[in-house]
């Protein structure tokens, strides 16, 4: 008998209860610890995993008690938030996405994954893979945008990261891919309510990146708190069991999200705690996290015969491979290095590296930035400059640490005059240091403008009806425009800033995000042309939340939008196009793009797609490009989006150069879901379109056309 048959055999339904139950650990003055009677639960078998309980000595007094003095000995999960970093906070994921860079997503995730073993951890609740097209949503801040096929790159190469090559490895974590599914589509941007949309939305925009996470091998899912159409995906068992298990082929655990197997009473799904857990485990679901509705559901739910204990031991199997996977069986305590793992400083580099990568500059009129010599004093304003950078889920990093950005811009720039207001508070309505800070404003050279969010207004239970500028900033901002000075403004968040105003005004406009520890020297680096940027946007950023949602790939209307036609699919007092189009994001050289070939012109279906375009380095200086693929099938038997994203890559190129970017496409990234969801391909054109953002007037193209 293997090891886990023999500890099933062995195992009382309240030991096998016990291992799909996560408990949530309370935080001391010295960090987590174990609380309320938890010690004596492990002891007794009746606790699987904890949430929130990291650091290696806590780690091991905790687990110690488990492989040492429960009556099985099986060694207990440690789970915790590690979404942009642990120990070393990195930029927020969406700010990641913006580097479109798999390889430093990756390295991003390894680190964090060495750092969390380091702590003792062993499960991960990331990556987060939920697209969104809604910026109201808070969470937005912690996924890869807009776009399924990007975000499924970034799920890749996350997994790739906290995998590693070898689960057991002990510097490795395992991922739990999460929210499955359509948790970015909540109706009116709010948080934890329903979702519903079409089937095709669900298999084209929200699951793909699922897919691709099963696929690259993902060992953990969790289930997400919304409902869809009426089901709660916590008690799904059409998509967990369904799609996810049996479709895919989806073996590993399924962690249910915070408490959520209780909230199927508030849902409206299940009468007691008893039919919660029932609904779940029948779903699906292994782990319940910190409900303990399977410890106080399931006995009863057996007794009413709502649940067979097949089901139970099916999930408990399920647990104790993953804990095998991971090694824990015979080293329960993973690497378990007091202090978490060396080398904190030495990945401080990569996080200011790719804490400047995420840095979209949105405007630079007349070449405003970098900051030239001349400027002599800098007047920095705003309620961010001093605030924390960590962003929404900083995990173990520290907000002393942290570089602020006035530190940052007070570094780089010793030998300039730089005066600091606050001016407004960045939320309510203190505006008692608005005159102080204009007057400061009045001797500067140059203002800069430090506005935009806290890290608790974006995140989880961030959604907000009004993206715009929080509190009185907007007064802030308004009165420093009017001094017309150069002004550069930097905005801190963790969604598009919906501010038409300021953006048309300001003289540059950089979006930073939450870069994570480095955030003041990568900014730094950005404003003083250090580092030349190459950020672009990975979500379509709209001029008004009433355009919401707003996205490239949408479908063709019957009647396009036609400025000097009423009846044509536009508003009457706004325009159709967003602020800022997805890709968008400036560098301080240009490039130019020409020449796009696609062959062979006739593709037949088992054929190749040869894509090559020239890439000019038109401007003054050594940069990098970013060049978008899209595809376009004019003519289907479904409408297909005006644009479909089929691949990114970026080329550095010195001032003045000119190289060939190539990419190849299989004839079957061509293909759609049909009317029957299932894939297929269809004969005749389409277009292929490269360009550095989704903006249609800026694209260049070239037509195939598929034979059958
Ligand atoms: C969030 C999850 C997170 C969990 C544990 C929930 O509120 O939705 O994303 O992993 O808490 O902290």
């Amino acid at each position: 008998m293997s090891r886990i048959d023999e500890l099933l055999a062995a195992m009382t339904l309240d030991e096998k209860i016990g291992q799909l139950t996560m408990v949530s650990a309370g935080m001391a003055v010295t960090g987590p610890v174990v609380t309320g009677g938890g010690t004596e639960a492990v002891r007794r078998g009746r606790i699987g995993s904890f949430l929130n309980l990291w650091g290696a000595e806590t780690v091991h007094v905790t687990q110690r008690i488990a492989v040492e003095e429960s009556r099985l000995r099986i060694p207990l999960f440690f789970a915790f938030d590690v979404i942009h970093g642990h120990r070393t906070t990195f930029p927020i994921p969406l700010a990641e996405a913006a580097a479109f860079d798999p390889d430093l997503w990756e390295e991003t995730a390894r680190a964090a994954a060495i750092e969390a073993a380091g702590d003792g951890l062993s499960i991960v609740f990331s990556p987060m893979i939920d697209v969104t097209r809604d910026p109201r949503w808070g969470r937005i801040a912690e996924g890869a945008g807009e776009d399924p096929w990007v975000t499924a790159r970034l799920a890749e190469a996350k997994l790739r990261g906290l995998h590693g090559a070898d689960l057991s490895a002990g510097d490795t974590v395992a991922a739990v891919a999460k929210h499955f599914c359509a948790y970015g589509a909540p109706t009116a941007g709010r948080e934890y309510t329903s979702a519903d949309v079409s089937e095709r939305a669900l298999h084209e925009v929200y699951l793909p990146p699922f897919a691709a996470a099963v696929a690259a091998g993902v060992v953990a899912i969790m289930p997400a708190f919304n409902d869809l159409a009426g089901v709660p995906m916590t008690a799904n068992a059409p998509l967990l069991r369904g799609l996810l298990r049996q479709e895919l082929g989806f073996d590993g655990v399924i962690i249910s999200d915070y408490n959520a197997v209780a909230e199927l009473i508030n849902h409206g799904v299940a009468g007691d705690v008893a039919e919660a857990a029932a609904l779940a485990i029948k779903a699906g679901v292994d782990i319940d996290m910190v409900a303990r509705a399977y410890e106080r559901g399931l006995p009863s739910a057996i007794e009413r015969g709502l649940v067979e204990v097949t089901l139970i031991e099916e999930a408990v199997r399920r647990v104790l491979v993953l804990k095998e996977r991971l090694g824990l069986f015979d080293d329960p305590y993973r690497r378990g290095i007091a202090g978490g793992a060396p080398g904190h400083e030495q990945r401080r580099v990569l996080g200011r590296e790719i804490a400047r990568r995420a840095i979209v500059l949105l405007t630079n009129a007349h070449d405003l930035l970098p900051i030239a010599e001349e400027i002599r004093r800098i007047a920095v304003v705003g309620p961010l400059a001093e605030a924390n950078m960590l962003g929404p889920w900083a995990g173990a990093g520290r907000a002393e640490e942290a570089v602020t950005i006035l530190e940052g811009l007070r570094s780089a720039l010793a030998n300039r005059d730089i005066v600091r207001a606050e001016g407004v508070s960045a939320g309510g309505d203190d505006v008692s240091g608005l005159a102080a800070a204009i007057d400061l404003c009045r001797s500067a050279d140059l203002i800069i403008l430090a506005v935009g969010e806290t890290a608790a207004m974006s995140g989880e239970a961030a959604s907000r009806a009004d993206p715009g500028l929080p509190g009185r900033q907007r007064e802030l901002c308004e009165a420093v425009l009017a001094l017309s000075k150069p002004t550069v403004a930097i905005l801190s968040c963790g969604r598009p800033l919906m501010v038409p105003w300021l953006t048309d005004r300001a003289s540059a406009v950089l979006v930073s995000w939450f870069l994570g520890l480095e955030a003041g020297h990568a900014i730094a680096d950005v404003v003083t042309g250090r580092f030349n940027p190459t950020g672009r946007l990975p979500v379509t950023w709209p001029r008004h939340v009433g355009q919401v949602p707003i996205y490239f790939a949408r479908r063709p209307s019957g009647r396009p939008a036609a400025p000097t036609d009423h009846y044509t699919s536009k508003y009457i007092d706004e325009s159709v196009t967003p602020l800022f189009p997805f890709g968008h994001g400036l560098s301080y050289t240009r490039f130019t793009l020409a020449n796009l070939r696609a062959e062979p012109a006739a593709l037949r279906p088992d054929g190749k797609l040869d894509i090559a375009v020239e890439v000019t380095n038109a401007g003054a200086r050594d940069g990098q490009a970013t060049v978008f693929l899209f595809i376009r099938d004019p003519v289907a038997s479904v409408a297909r989006p005006v644009l479909e994203l089929r691949s990114f890559a970026r080329i550095r190129l010195a001032a003045g150069a000119c190289e060939t970017m190539r990419w190849v496409l299989a004839a079957s990234d061509l293909a759609f879901l049909g009317p029957d969801l299932k894939p297929r391909l269809e004969p005749g054109e389409f277009d292929i379109f490269a360009g550095e953002s989704a903006d249609p007037d800026r694209l260049i193209s070239a037509k195939i056309r598929l034979t059958i």
